[in-house]
């Protein structure tokens, strides 16, 4: 293979075995759930028992991911991690990953971030190394695993989640990624959280503004002085960062307007091109770096060779890249999703209650 051919060429999924309905929440704090329902686009949340967090579904997906791949460890010479759930300052979450694996000798390992945007930058510097043809022929295990929790009560708390995605490098049997993509950065403080800090600190409605600014800036980008309406449409999906449904479907919104389309002609959009892509972040919630790696494995399923779809990344602080995949042989089979069903049939739900022991506040009876 050259390694100008470079893609994904395995993809595996872990998500945790706990949930909550985002009703249960919306009891447990005194809300309308149709706020988090219908105002949020929320579902469920993926929550981790005690002992599980983000390497464990790091170590999870990639397992999977190796499963199904024709190569072995010993053909990897780089893992990635992009995270913002990092365990320590200094060692990166990769060192778990590689330590589960049997990842060691002449292998480049570390972790990235950039809020939920880590996962994007770890897969596009991979595939950049394989392009390139630094990776001498090795092949690239990237992870992009988060565990979103925020202060309880907080207004971010029924977006909450989890969940890894895994992908290798090598061969496009999954999909190829065009080398061209459309990047898009501004500082601002959206969401952070400062060294020592638990919890994220979130200034909700900029991060919204951001979010959708990014949206402009990087759709206009790969239009350029193309026909929106027809260059759009010609992609079979579009998938998005998911901090909550909702908001996924508020940026289409701002694009259609942005564009001079009817508020019709965008729902219809929305509803052809976009919808479908977030069945599985309903039932996940937020899971930061590993959102849109979820969506983009839920919109490849099923699809014939070469179809294409846009992936939209975004991550607070703020950067955001646009990028275009076309599928592989390997998605009509979709093996992949024999993951997430396999996790959400056996998952199992937490109440109000549960919730509270499980964040470490148990209510006192
Ligand atoms: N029935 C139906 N809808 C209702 C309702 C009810 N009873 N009560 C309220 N709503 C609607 C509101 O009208 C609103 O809808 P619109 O925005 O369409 O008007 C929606 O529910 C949410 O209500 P609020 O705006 O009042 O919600 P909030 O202020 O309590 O919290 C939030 C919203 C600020 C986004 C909060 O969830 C949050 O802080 N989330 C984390 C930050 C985030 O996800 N930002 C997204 C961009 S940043 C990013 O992408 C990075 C990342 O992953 C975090």
């Amino acid at each position: 293979m050259s390694s100008t051919s470079a893609g994904i060429a395995s993809i595996g999924l872990q998500l945790p075995p706990l949930f909550m309905p985002v009703t249960q929440l919306a009891e447990l704090r005194g809300v309308d759930p149709n706020k988090y329902t219908k105002g949020l686009g929320c579902t469920d949340i993926a929550l981790c028992p005690n002992g599980h967090d983000a390497a464990t579904l790091a170590v999870g997906a990639a397992k999977r991911a190796l499963s199904r791949w024709k190569g072995s460890v010993s053909d990897i010479g780089l893992v990635a991690v992009g995270t913002e759930s990092a365990k320590d300052m200094s060692r990166p979450l990769s060192a778990w990953v590689a330590e589960e694996l049997g990842l060691s000798g002449v292998i480049r390992s570390y972790e990235v971030k950039h809020a939920c945007y880590g996962g994007t930058l770890a897969l596009r510097q991979a595939l950049e190394w394989k392009w390139s043809g630094a990776g001498a022929g090795k092949a690239a295990l990237v992870i992009a695993s988060d565990v979103a929790l925020y202060a309880l009560g907080d207004p971010g708390e029924p977006t909450q989640g989890a969940g890894a995605v895994a992908m290798i490098i090598d061969e496009p049997l999954v999909a190829s990624v065009s080398p061209t993509s459309f990047p898009f950065s501004s500082p601002a403080f959206d969401f952070w959280r400062p060294v020592g800090d638990s919890f994220p600190s979130v200034d909700g409605q900029l991060s919204l503004d951001c979010y959708k600014r990014a949206v402009i800036e990087c759709f206009s980008a790969l239009i350029g002085d193309r026909n929106a309406r027809s260059m759009l449409t010609e992609y079979h999906a579009h998938c998005f960062h998911v901090p909550f449904p909702k908001m996924v479907k508020k940026a289409v919104l701002h694009l259609g307007a942005e564009l001079g389309w009817s508020l019709e002609e965008t729902e219809a959009f929305y509803q052809r091109k976009v919808e479908g892509t977030l069945e599985w972040n309903q039932l996940t919630g937020n899971a930061y770096t590993a959102s849109l790696w979820i969506s983009v494995a839920r919109a490849l399923v099923g699809l014939k060779q070469g179809t294409p779809i846009t992936a939209f990344s975004y991550g607070s602080g703020y950067g955001a890249e646009l990028l275009e995949l076309a599928a592989g042989p390997a998605a009509a089979s979709a093996a992949w999703a024999s993951d997430v069903e396999k996790d959400l049939s056996q998952r199992k739900p937490v109440d109000g209650v549960g919730y509270q022991r499980l964040r470490g506040h148990a209510l006192a009876s």
